[in-house]
């Protein structure tokens, strides 16, 4: 076996943040389970199983989000980026795999200049892939931030080699992970971070009937369950939790007045959880729900308004009829 020789300071650098982050993940997770109903944040989902097990889903035929935001960008990506003179850098918050930023880059038509792509994204699989996949474009030069949204909008906002218009790309309907009021805030974080001339392109799932949307969710497979699961798995591995994972059971439920899709984990019989990292030992009641995600669905004009109210000329809007997906180009005046 060879293994890489790394500078001392690298490695103890990657170790700290390494254990920063699992204090970041026990402190949440202490938070998030003492509130009722008990919650986890969608983010930790994406481990290197995560990851993975997301980028399956997006293959299933019954979740149809990422076919059809691949269809929108793949006939549209010329008229997604030449409103924007000039354009010389993507920064996609969430990228995942870098599917799509690859096509929407690829696509571009009379790109003359040499384009700098920042993928932001908290899991470093998803990093890994993405940065692969742009490393094969001609002409891309990639920038990766291992870092939450805002942070890693803030860094490659703050970078000195930004000559020319910014696109910021928010795609597979990422926006639907935020309840109303911070998707507010966040529309209007990415807003201050651009300049007169930038982009903001939003792809966001749209409204459909009930059974096609829980489908989605809790798919006849069982790989949302897994997805859903493999939290529990995260934290029995890293906070040394005692989650059973045969006592929890997926669910998907439609929030008609919230309009949102809500993941859940439910607890089959009443039972107490050790995860003794975060300082913590759970009771369960026999029933109970673990909320571990909600995809918000919107209306397209209800887009169209998010990023009007925070400052944004809303610039065009391509819809996919067949699957209930809408991508918005936002361009800042
Ligand atoms: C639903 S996937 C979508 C991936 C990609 N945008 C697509 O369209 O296929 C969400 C991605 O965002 C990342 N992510 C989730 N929450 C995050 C956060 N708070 N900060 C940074 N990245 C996050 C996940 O690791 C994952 O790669």
């Amino acid at each position: 076996m060879t293994r890489a020789l790394l500078h001392p300071r690298i490695a103890s650098d990657a170790v700290s943040a390494e254990a920063e982050a699992r204090r970041e993940f026990a402190a949440d997770v202490a938070r998030d389970l003492s509130l009722r109903p008990k919650r986890l944040q969608p983010k930790y989902l994406y481990d290197a199983l995560g990851s993975q097990l997301f980028e399956a889903i997006c293959e299933l035929p019954w979740y149809r989000i990422t076919r059809a935001e691949r269809r929108l960008l793949t006939r549209y990506a010329a008229a997604m980026t030449e409103p924007l003179a000039d354009l010389t850098t993507m920064i996609e918050l969430g990228c995942g795999s870098g599917e799509k930023l690859a096509l929407l880059a690829g696509g571009m038509r009379r790109r003359g200049r040499p384009l700098r792509v920042h993928l932001v994204d908290i899991s470093p699989t998803a990093l890994d892939l993405s940065a692969r996949t742009l490393a094969t474009l001609p002409q891309v030069s990639v920038v990766t931030h291992g870092a939450s949204y805002d942070v890693g909008l803030r860094q490659a906002a703050a970078s000195p080699l930004r000559h020319g218009a910014t696109l910021a790309l928010f795609l597979g309907s990422n926006i639907g992970n935020f309840h109303p009021t911070e998707a507010d805030a966040f529309f209007r974080s990415v807003r201050r971070a651009l300049r007169p001339g930038d982009g903001f392109l939003v792809g966001a799932d749209l409204v459909k009937p009930e059974p096609v949307l829980l489908r989605a969710y809790d798919d006849p497979l069982g790989v949302t369950a897994a997805f859903d699961k493999n939290l529990l798995v995260r934290i029995n591995r890293e906070l040394g939790g005692t989650f059973d994972l045969a006592d929890f059971t997926h669910e998907a439920r439609w929030n008609a007045t919230e309009l949102r899709v809500e993941m859940h984990l439910v607890c089959r019989r009443a039972q107490q959880v050790a995860i003794p990292v975060a300082g913590l030992s759970v009771a369960f009641e026999a029933g109970e729900t673990i909320w571990t995600e909600s995809s918000y669905k919107y209306v397209p004009a209800g887009i169209g308004a998010c990023g009007e109210a925070a400052g944004f000329d809303c610039h065009e809007q391509w819809i996919d009829r067949d699957a209930g997906f809408a991508v918005t180009l936002f361009r800042v005046r």
